[in-house]
């Protein structure tokens, strides 16, 4: 039985794909978010492979820990809450986070909170703008996820809509993959766009069958396959940055529109961005414009932020705990793929 505490450090753990990250938060202030990316692993599959993904943070996940403490300034002992992501992830990665937590606080005898990845990444636009208002809209674009939430209070999630097919990001990495440039892809077609036209390549914002706000990319993939291969398009191709800028802008587009639409029906005050693709120059400044014509304060996270972190963990713990979800060591928290 976990005692009834008045909390005050909390350690909070992420390892849903391929970052392993741990985070130490003082009252629900970030004091350290140490991050440990897989990219360089991956890269040479143009994706993440799971089994070694899983390999890795068991590997990393002990230093990474004891570095969060260390630069937070704290003893384990110390920590009087656990928080970790439960899900939605790879399974194999997910796990190990969750079991290392679960040690922790079973040794430690402390409360363990379970956290939802996607809940965490829209949690982030509060880490630096504690005072968002209610109802937000909040749009969240990651490697695995592509979702329109409605907030209408604080720890409430309205699900719009979803893709139905490929995430944002996803549709990045797989054009990266197929020219070759790099994984992540997200990160390099932005460099590789930077400067190039995007209107010289035309792609028009998919329309689903059934109206609501459920996204969909793989068909803007496929579009956008035939123009690499009919314009004999690859890395050092002149046209490659046109070709690029024209294909993030798309994305964004489809993106932006399912915001405008939501805006008109769901009349919220505030906007909110989150997940991986929140880091695109090109989607942050779209959906800032979007927000200004619309009279509304738009919240990003700055980038370090977007990505995945324990950090954005942490804080939703914390406001959990803070909200009064009641505390205690449950073993048999379980990790959920989706
Ligand atoms: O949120 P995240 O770290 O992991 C998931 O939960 O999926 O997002 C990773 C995704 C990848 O698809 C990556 O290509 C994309 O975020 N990403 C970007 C940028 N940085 C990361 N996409 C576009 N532009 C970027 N600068
Ligand atoms: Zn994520």
């Amino acid at each position: 039985m976990v005692e009834k505490i008045e909390a005050r450090w909390l350690l909070a753990i992420e390892t849903s794909c391929d970052e392993t990250s741990a985070a130490v938060l003082d009252r629900g202030q970030i004091k350290s978010n140490v991050i440990l990316s897989q990219d360089e692993i991956h890269a040479p599959y143009g994706g993440v492979v799971p089994e070694l993904a899983s390999r890795q943070h068991l590997k990393s996940i002990d230093y990474i820990v004891n570095e969060s403490l260390e630069r937070a300034g704290v003893k384990v002992q110390t920590i009087d809450l656990y928080a970790v992501t439960q899900g939605p992830g790879l399974i194999g990665s997910l796990l190990v986070g969750l079991t290392f937590a679960k040690g922790l606080a079973y040794y430690f005898n402390r409360p363990l909170i379970g956290v939802d990845h996607l809940e965490a990444h829209l949690e982030a636009a509060f880490i630096e703008n504690p005072d968002v208002e209610f109802p937000a809209l909040a749009l969240l674009v990651s490697g695995g996820h592509t979702s329109l939430y409605f907030l209408e209070k604080p720890l409430s999630y309205r699900l719009l809509g979803k893709t139905r097919d490929d995430a944002a990001g996803e549709c990045l990495d797989k054009i990266a993959k197929f020219l070759d440039l790099g994984y992540p892809g997200g990160p390099v077609i932005e460099k590789l766009a930077r400067g190039g036209s995007s209107q010289r390549f035309h792609f028009s914002v998919p329309k689903m069958k059934k109206p609501g706000y459920d996204f969909s990319f793989s068909g803007l993939k496929t579009a956008a396959l035939k123009v690499i291969r009919e314009n004999g398009l690859k890395r050092d191709h002149p046209a490659l940055s046109d070709f690029l800028a024209s294909f993030e802008e798309i994305v964004v587009r489809s993106l932006l529109e399912k915001v405008t639409q939501a805006i008109i029906e769901f009349k919220p005050v505030a906007l909110i961005l989150g997940g991986g693709v929140a880091r695109n120059g090109r989607l942050r400044t779209g959906f800032t414009r979007l927000a200004a014509e619309n009279n509304l304060p738009a919240y990003i996270p700055s980038p370090r932020l977007c990505t995945d972190n324990a950090g954005m963990v942490g804080a939703l713990a914390w406001k959990k705990y803070r909200w009064g979800e009641p505390l205690r060591l449950d073993l048999g928290l379980d990790a959920y793929p989706r």
